[in-house]
């Protein structure tokens, strides 16, 4: 446990307690609830004495039903003879569960940098060694980077799209190309999902489990936190290869036996309402996104601001000799305002900055970016 890194996140938490007032752009969660017929679900829950028992490992046969009519309508992933739906405690568990079944200690996973933090550390509490491979200037794929990276140790390559840290969104082409060279090298491909709903523009988002020939090495996860803002009940799935299901079925019966059942149901209604509710949401979204994007263009050369055609991050590229947490520390002490360092997503070199935006109502989030830009101008 010496070997996995501390998230920051509770540090710049602690700066933030230090200093009221500060508006944080740090968070990566939505700022609604979910939608009321997940609720509705609710009423009479707990009447019955048989909703306290224990359920079945892999999820309520309700859930998997509307899942996997949901993975078929929208993500073109048809579970058959090759692939298996599991209902997780959420998207991170869904790692969880498919590194402790794929991987032996000293494995090697190769993650893009810069990478989802818990990635990083779930990786190297299995006793697995991240390697670590930079994507490009637009925080794109780099897949003959990746293909360098493997060796006989490799276990799975790792993506994630639309991306946290970044935004970015990768194209079809460039995850057929992952998944392709999974499939020759005979490794999984572990691709995460949480954000597929959260595009922009002329952007689309692609399931590689979808691909001919995938089910076999494909593991795609899912996340009810962000669509349905649904963090607190922590509910996710996970498909994978048919030949991993015991494995699977071990893990999470040994750490958590089922999701919390109550969560289940709730997300039963939750799909039922579907991806429109996630829809009517990000107009709003779209349109805080794009008065920050405005807001940064201001700031000029000093600070670039790569593609983020999804999620609902911006990853700045500053243009200073300062490091990002002395930065991070200086913004939320002199201007009120937090956003996370690039080095809690293995950004080593130059001055990076994460900005989340959907948690708060556009005005809070202007003022936030007004107090951001303000800061940066004066600070480098
Ligand atoms: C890429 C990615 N995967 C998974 C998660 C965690 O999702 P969950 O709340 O379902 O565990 C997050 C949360 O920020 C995320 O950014």
């Amino acid at each position: 446990m010496q070997c996995v890194q501390s998230p920051i996140i509770p540090v710049v938490a602690e700066w933030i307690r230090q200093h009221p007032g500060t508006i944080s752009l740090g968070q990566g969660v939505v700022g609604y609830g979910p939608p009321p017929e997940a609720m509705a679900q609710l009423q009479g829950f707990g009447t019955e004495p048989d909703s306290h028992k224990y359920k079945p490992v892999v999820g309520l046969p309700e859930l998997l039903q509307a899942f996997e009519q949901k993975l078929q309508a929208e993500n073109g992933i048809a579970l058959g003879d090759d692939s298996r739906l599991v209902i997780t405690a959420g998207g991170n568990m869904a790692f969880m569960n498919a590194l402790l079944a794929i991987a032996d200690p000293g494995d090697e996973l190769i993650l893009q940098t810069p990478y989802y933090f818990n990635h990083e550390m779930a990786v190297t509490m299995a006793s697995c060694r991240p390697v670590l491979v930079p994507t490009d200037a637009n925080y794109q794929l780099q897949p003959d980077a990746i293909r360098q990276a493997i060796t006989p140790r490799t276990r799975a390559v790792v993506t994630i799209s639309p991306n946290n840290p970044t935004g970015a969104v990768y194209p079809e082409a460039a995850l057929r190309a992952v998944n392709e060279l999974c499939r020759e090298r005979g490794i999984f491909h572990i691709h995460d999902e949480a954000y597929e709903y959260f595009v922009y523009g002329g952007a689309r988002h692609f399931s590689p489990g979808s691909l001919a020939g995938a089910g076999g090495h494909t593991i795609s996860l899912y996340s009810l936190s962000k669509a349905y803002g649904f963090a607190s009940w922590r509910i996710g799935a996970m498909v994978v290869p048919a030949d991993l299901l015991t494995a699977v079925r071990k893990i999470q019966d040994t750490i958590l036996i089922c999701a919390p059942v109550i969560s289940q149901v709730a997300a039963v209604g939750a799909l039922q309402a579907g991806r429109a509710y996630c829809q009517q949401h990000l107009q709003r979204i779209a349109e805080v996104r794009e008065g920050v994007r405005q807001e940064l263009g201001t700031l000029g050369k000093v600070c670039e601001v790569p593609p983020a055609d999804g999620a609902f991050y911006f990853l700045l590229r500053l243009r200073t000799a300062l490091a990002p947490l002395d930065l991070t520390e200086r913004l939320i002490r002199n201007h009120r305002v937090a956003v996370i360092p690039g080095n809690a997503f293995g950004l080593e070199h130059g001055c990076h900055l994460r900005i989340a935006y959907a948690a708060l109502q556009k005005e809070a989030v202007a003022e936030g970016i007004g107090r951001l830009v303000r800061g940066i101008r004066e600070t480098l």
